[in-house]
């Protein structure tokens, strides 16, 4: 039994919506912007204090993912990798971490999720707090019929979840982050696959919901979820990651700077991490942290 709280990227899936982009790579390997998509859910997990982590990958993808991100001990982090044969949903994902979460809480999150926003390390650390239950998270989309749907009783309170539903119930939707709690794995066991032959998170969350024991946390508008299953998507998100990185200076999603900045790696790490990736000019900017420490207190720019 394990008490640390472990994360799960879930970094299979066919990626068909992005065909022929997918065809002879993962969609979470694919580029947005400076960096491939798996960054920026491995950014949030870490932004959450997590540093044991899980990949689960398809069969054909797997090296690929080792090559990119190797053990973590660069990063002062560990990661695993483990296999999903088929996308058969990901409730499943939980089922596969079984030994790997070795009875404690884990935070599972989508490989193409995409979290920025000024309060997210607050929302991780005190999601993080909630042992003995469930902590998803919410967000306002012009779209809900495709995600998982929170649906709300008359007085606000949250009734049912509901994956993908046929008419409107609330443009709240339960985003690809999920904090649970040691008992999650033994409930996948329990589901059924549903109709499009899936393991539901959404069933996972439903039951956590009638129990009692599920913390739905709002995501303001003031903070960006971003999806990037279509091209449309995908190109969205390269360009909002543009602007901001064009303004600030500072990058998005990148799990360099976080484990530097978390003191998991110390200033000689940062720089052999920076010296081979000076010609994108991505190591640059990693070497430049090291100058700027100089001036400023590391701990001084917030997420
Ligand atoms: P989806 O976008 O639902 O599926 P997909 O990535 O296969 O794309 P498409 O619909 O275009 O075919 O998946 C969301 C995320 O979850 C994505 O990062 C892939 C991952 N995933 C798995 O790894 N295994 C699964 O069984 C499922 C359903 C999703």
């Amino acid at each position: 039994m394990n008490s640390q709280r472990k994360g799960i990227i879930l970094a299979g899936g066919n990626g068909t919506r992005l065909s022929p982009l997918t065809r002879g790579v993962s969609k979470q390997i694919l580029p947005v912007y400076d960096k491939p998509l798996i960054y920026y859910p491995l950014s949030t997990l870490m932004l959450g204090g997590i540093r044991e982590i899980l990949i689960i990958t398809s069969p054909l993808d797997l090296d690929s993912f080792k090559r990119l991100l190797g053990d973590g001990k660069s990063l002062g982090i560990e990661i695993k990798y483990a296999i999903q044969k088929t996308p058969d949903g990901v409730a499943q994902s939980l089922l596969i971490a079984e030994k790997f979460l070795d009875n404690g809480p884990c935070a599972l999150i989508l490989g193409d999720n995409i979290f920025y926003g000024n309060e997210l390390v607050n929302i991780l650390r005190e999601a993080d707090k909630n042992i003995n239950s469930a902590t998803v998270f919410t967000y306002p989309v012009r779209d809900p019929e495709n995600y998982g749907v929170v649906e709300f009783d008359n007085n606000g309170i949250p009734k049912n979840i509901i994956e993908k539903p046929d008419k409107f119930l609330s443009r709240f939707v339960i985003t690809g982050l999920y904090y649970y709690d040691s008992s999650a794995v033994e409930m996948v066991k329990d589901i059924r696959p549903s109709k499009r032959g899936e393991l539901e998170i959404s069933s996972i969350n439903q039951i956590y919901l009638e129990k009692n024991q599920l913390n739905i946390q709002k995501l303001g508008r003031g903070l960006a979820w971003l999806d990037t299953g279509t091209i449309d998507n995908l190109i969205e998100a390269s360009l909002y990651i543009r602007s901001i990185e064009h303004r600030q200076g500072l990058k998005i999603g990148c799990p360099e700077e976080i484990a530097w900045r978390f003191n998991w790696i110390d200033n000689n790490q940062l720089e052999n991490l920076a010296k081979p990736l000076l010609k994108s000019g991505y190591g640059k900017y990693l070497l430049q942290l090291l100058e700027e420490e100089n001036l400023n207190d590391k701990f001084e720019i917030s997420y």
